[in-house]
């Protein structure tokens, strides 16, 4: 069947005829689920509103994390999921929501979610976006293993990417081609760290400290693309919620605080602020991923996932996420001649071409995009709490505030209006810093993640640990592996008593 399907995407292909049934042989049904859900999303959103429940008092302004009109108040294991209350239509952020959680299937055309391959990282974005939190700690790489949200990256000696493969490399292919790596040739192995400390607080409290090493055997690798000299790392999944909001801070905003970090004596080692092209092709500030490789949420992680983690094509996009390498290796291997029934040089054309099919509409995207501009954050809990006061006290007077820049308010947002001048806590500067981590990766300089919502992990999830890598099994791990721009308040943490430091975590777990 799915060789078929391969035959039919070259059919299409070369005779450039649309025979897809695209993803909108499934709008009735959903139209019939918006319709039902609608009313469920606005009751949800309401009913735990206190603002709208009578004879409550009014919260402050800091449980807002999404400020008044992106913050959800349901604080159960679906809270990562929710429509913002400024969305407005729920039909559309509905179908974008069925985008994010299906799977994606080669097929024969004729079935909704058609599409995925010839290469690909995971069949649905939930693979690594579980409950719509962040992946888990793995073992092993196995792109079928619950909450295996890693990427592989695979760098030379001066960091770049290798060509040979894709930034984000695949493990999967659909018949008859063959993925670029075989992930039974991938090793994570995790090392014990003893820190500059001997792993003890001066009150003489231990901990241990763990961070994991990559490597990838080079015959697990199509023999094609093993490169002269690599090295592997792993970078965990980010949460997804906010990212709507966080769109909605004004270029400006960031490069004064950038400037203010600069004048700190903090971000020295990049002069330069990290520039990515929005969806024109106009370059702006970075803001999206550990890298801030990423500066607008229309060319954002997630519109781009939709298409390379899948290599599902629409109409901005009609070319696979491939390389030349390996599309090279793939022309030249019989198997795939022969299957196919074509020539090398057509499957080299046929993997290569710019002009291929789109097997997702514009519409679909277009509601994709609705959904992920549109999720809300889960309000903060039990700030009033008194351990989680004297947390908060503590949080500000180290300095952690610095990185963890509590809030910022948004500027004019067209595509959501709600999300307009919005006070939001989302505890991040979206710059990047060098905390003088052991084994990095590429991300020596890694963006201050954003802690809004962090706290309901486990419950959201089942797990919750941190860092790019997810070295860090609780948050105070996380705070330890503070080094370098963050050392000083690193110590201040390391100086608190062992209540002092237990109350900074429960800060951490309201927000
Ligand atoms: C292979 C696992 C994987 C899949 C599948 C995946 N992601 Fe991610 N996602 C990641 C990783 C890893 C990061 C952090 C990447 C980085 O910093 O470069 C990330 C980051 C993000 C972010 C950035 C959040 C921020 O604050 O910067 C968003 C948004 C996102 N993903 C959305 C999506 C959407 C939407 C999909 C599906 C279309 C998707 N992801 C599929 C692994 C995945
Ligand atoms: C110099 C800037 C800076 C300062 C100061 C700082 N942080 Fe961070 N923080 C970061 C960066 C950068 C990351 C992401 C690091 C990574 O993932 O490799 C981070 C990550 C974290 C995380 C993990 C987030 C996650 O879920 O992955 C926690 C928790 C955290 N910081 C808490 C604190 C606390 C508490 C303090 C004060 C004691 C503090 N930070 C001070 C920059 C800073």
């Amino acid at each position: 069947m799915t060789s078929t399907y391969h035959c039919r995407k070259l059919a299409i292909y070369y005779r450039t005829m649309k025979i897809f049934a695209p993803i909108q042989s499934i709008r009735p049904i959903l139209a019939v689920l918006a319709i039902v859900s609608s009313a469920v999303i606005s009751s949800v959103s309401c009913i735990r509103n206190p603002n709208i429940d009578p004879g409550e008092p009014e919260l402050g302004e800091e449980y807002y994390t999404g400020g008044k009109n992106g913050t959800t108040f349901l604080s159960t294991s679906k809270a990562y999921e929710q429509p913002a209350p400024a969305v407005t239509d729920a039909i559309a952020f509905l179908r974008g929501e069925t985008l994010f959680e299906g799977r994606f299937v080669s097929g024969d055309g004729s079935t909704p979610f058609s599409g995925l391959g010839p290469a690909y990282i995971r069949s649905s974005c939930k693979d690594c976006h579980p409950s719509y939190g962040h992946g888990r700690r793995m073992e092993r790489y196995n792109a079928d293993d619950y909450g295996n949200g890693y990427l592989l990256v695979i760098y030379d000696d001066d960091g770049k990417l290798c060509p040979q493969f894709t930034g984000m490399p695949q493990t999967r292919a659909t018949h008859p081609f063959l993925p670029p790596i075989n992930e039974s040739g991938i090793t994570i192995t995790w090392h014990n760290h003893i820190d500059e400390f001997g792993n003890k607080y001066p009150d003489g409290e231990t901990y241990s400290l763990i961070y994991p090493t990559v490597s990838i055997d080079p015959n697990a690798m199509l023999p094609e693309l093993v490169p002269a000299k690599y090295n592997v790392a792993i970078e965990a999944t980010i949460g997804i919620y906010g990212t709507g909001l966080l769109d909605a801070i004004t270029e400006q905003d960031l490069i004064d605080e950038h400037a203010k970090q600069q004048a700190r004596g903090y971000c020295q080692g990049m002069p330069d602020l990290p520039y990515a092209a929005d969806e024109n092709g106009t370059m702006k500030v970075g803001r999206y991923t550990y890298g801030c490789t990423r500066s607008t949420l229309q060319n954002g992680p997630g519109a781009n996932a939709i298409w390379n983690i899948t290599n599902v094509t629409r109409p901005d996009r009609r070319y696979h996420y491939i390389t030349t390498a390996y599309a090279t290796a793939m022309a030249n291997n019989t198997d795939v001649q022969n299957v196919l029934g074509i020539s090398s040089d057509s499957v080299y054309n046929y993997l290569m071409s710019t002009s291929l099919e789109a097997e997702m509409t514009t519409k679909d995207f277009d509601d994709f995009m609705i959904w992920h501009r549109g999720l809300a954050v889960p309000a903060a809990r039990n700030l009033d709490d008194e351990t989680v006061k004297e947390g908060k006290k503590h949080f500000y007077d180290m300095g952690c505030t610095a990185c963890h820049k509590p809030s910022w308010t948004t500027g004019e947002d067209t595509r959501i209006p709600g999300f307009s001048n919005q006070k939001i806590w989302p505890y991040t500067d979206l710059l990047r810093h060098n905390l003088n981590m052991k084994e990095p990766g590429l991300r020596l300089y890694c963006r201050t993640t954003p802690l809004w919502g962090r706290g309901l992990s486990k419950m959201v999830t089942g797990y919750d640990e941190h860092l790019h890598d997810m070295r860090a099994r609780s948050y105070e791990e996380a705070i330890l592996w503070h080094g370098g721009e963050a050392a000083a308040a690193r110590d201040k943490f390391r100086n608190l008593t062992k209540d002092q430091r237990a109350a900074v975590v429960k800060f951490l777990e309201a927000i």
